[in-house]
This record gives C-alpha cells, structure tokens and sequence, in this order.
C-alpha cells in the first residue's frame, strides 16, 4: 500500500533550512488505520492460515487496538472478542464511543477488574478465557508481536531513503522497532514515549535488529492518555495551521516534541526528517468527553 508524504511549509522550518514530511498512515482506513494496520496485516494471515474464527485481544477503554481489531475482524469474517479493563465500564460502555463502534462492528467486549487485567496473561486468566470463549487466536495488548513488527517494517519504502532520521510515538515500541529494522544505513529512528518508563528500552530490544534508534524522553505530559491544555491547544493550531488532525495520545505528543526539538536547534540545517503519522484519530470523542469533565478546552 502507497501512502504519501507530506512536507509541512512553516516558514520558521525553512528558516531553519530543516525539511519535515510527514508519512500519512492516518489515511489507509479511518479506523484500521496507522500502525492498527500494520500490525493486524500478518496476524491475521496467521489466524486464518491456523484455520481460527475468534480473534481475541486486550485493552484499555479507549483502545484504538480494540476498535482497529473489532473492524479489522468483521471485515475478514472472524469472531472478535475484546477483554476490557475495568469491570465498572460494564455498565457504561455505551457511553464511550470507542466500545460503542467496537460493539456495532460485532465484537463481544468482556470486562476484567484491574487485578484480574494486571494478570490478563498469566495461564489462569488465560485458562478462564479459554473456558468461556472457546479456542482463540491471542493478540497481546497494543498489538505488537514479532507479526506486527514484520507488518510494521512496511511502512519505510524504497522512496524514504531520502531521509536522514524517521520519528514514531513510542506505546509499547513496537512501531518503532519495525522503522528501526527497515531503515537504511545513514538514518537514526527517534522514538518520543508517551508513558513513563525505563522498561520501553528491553521490549523494544526483543524486536528491534539494529541499534540505530533512541528515544526521546519529555514529552509524555505526565503518563499514558495525561493531557494537558497546552497539548490540546497545540492539537488545534496544528489542525488550523496544517488541516491535519493528530491525537492527544500518540500523535499529538509526538508533533509537540518534535517541533519543540527542531526549535531547540537540535537538528543541523539540511537535516531531513519523516515523522510518522501512526491514526489513532478514532479516540478523539472519547477523549473529548474526558477533557469536557475536567474543564479543559476540547479536540475540534
Ligand atoms: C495511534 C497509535 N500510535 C502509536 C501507537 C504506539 O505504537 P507501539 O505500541 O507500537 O509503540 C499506538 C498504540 O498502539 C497507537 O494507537
């Protein structure tokens, strides 16, 4: 699949004599879309190639895996199962636009108490899955595997090797030890976190060949899914300014620090970078209701 770049014009970058593209993965699929993509692509040739029915999966309740799954499923004629965490949104997942499109796509969501969630993929819980599911094909949390990386390290083509350093927003690492595989010699992979954590480094090692990679740290805005006003009022300008949306879980922590680099003089004049646009836009509404609750300005 061809996906374009697309060069951002802000006359300070040019000032700068730094040239920045952006890779528009957000636009394969409005929710399949991004990284989803490419990490569900070689999984579910596995699951049909096993002969399974039921997909199953975990995450969180505004999980653009989950919603990425439960139509990635309905579209390939499997059975999609997603385990959520938190047994309260039982009886509210009809508020939360991400379970509510999962569950039209067809998906049976099952809740988990956090304790149980923490535990999701020891034997007993996975037994007890098992039990009340039937056989299944298991996609771990977020997605990434040694699979998805494979389906990852498509989103570099023959075209990308103009580029001196590729940037991706770092969940579990996966998207980012795919880039790092598929990069040629004369490029370095930035990735910016958007949780906390020293662990990041190890998973991304499992999966990553290469060690042309670094992260970023700084720009997490406090954890997993913490924003901020100023990250939603910089979401908003960057939608005026460019008409391309970001998220305030990935994306938008991704663009934010990226800038913030490039005007802190941290790249050489002629440097080329590619930033990867990786979707996730499906999480905006439920966001939106969260942001409306605390008093913060909204994602238009
Ligand atoms: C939109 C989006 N971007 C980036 C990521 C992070 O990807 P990874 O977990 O491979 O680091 C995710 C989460 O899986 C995501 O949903």
């Amino acid at each position: 699949m061809e996906v374009t770049n697309q060069e951002l014009h802000f006359p300070w970058l040019k000032e700068k004599g730094i040239s920045l593209c952006i890779k528009r993965e957000d636009l394969i699929h409005p929710v399949i879309s991004g990284n989803k993509y490419r990490k569900l692509k070689y999984n579910l040739l596995e699951a049909k190639n096993r002969g399974e029915h039921t997909l199953l999966s975990f995450g969180g309740a505004y999980s653009n895996h989950i919603a990425a799954l439960a139509y990635a499923g309905k579209e390939r004629d499997f059975r999609t199962i997603g385990v959520i965490r938190g047994e309260e949104l039982k009886h509210h997942w009809q508020d939360n636009p991400t379970l509510k499109a999962a569950q039209a796509q067809g998906m049976q969501l099952y809740f988990l108490s956090r304790e149980d969630y923490r535990r999701k993929e020891e034997t007993a819980v996975l037994s007890q899955l098992k039990a009340k599911f039937g056989d299944f094909y298991l996609l771990p949390e977020g997605g990434t595997n040694a699979l998805a990386v494979k389906g990852c390290e498509e989103i570099l083509t023959s075209e990308d090797d103009t580029f001196d350093v590729i940037c991706t927003c770092v969940g579990t690492g996966g998207t980012l030890a795919g880039l790092a595989n598929a990069a040629w010699p004369h490029q370095r992979v930035l990735g910016f976190p958007v949780l906390k954590g020293e662990y990041l480094k190890d998973s991304i090692r499992n999966f990553a060949q290469k060690d042309n990679w670094e992260l970023v740290p700084g720009f997490h805005f406090g954890g997993y899914a913490k924003v901020n006003a100023d990250l939603v009022r910089f979401i908003n300008r960057f939608k005026e300014q460019t008409g391309i949306q970001l998220d305030p879980v990935y994306t938008g922590k991704l663009f934010f620090g990226l800038l913030e680099l490039i005007k802190q003089d941290t790249f050489a004049p002629g440097t080329r970078i590619l930033a990867i646009h990786t979707g996730g836009l499906q999480g905006i509404p439920g966001m939106n209701i969260v942001l409306k609750k605390k008093n913060l300005p909204l994602i238009y």
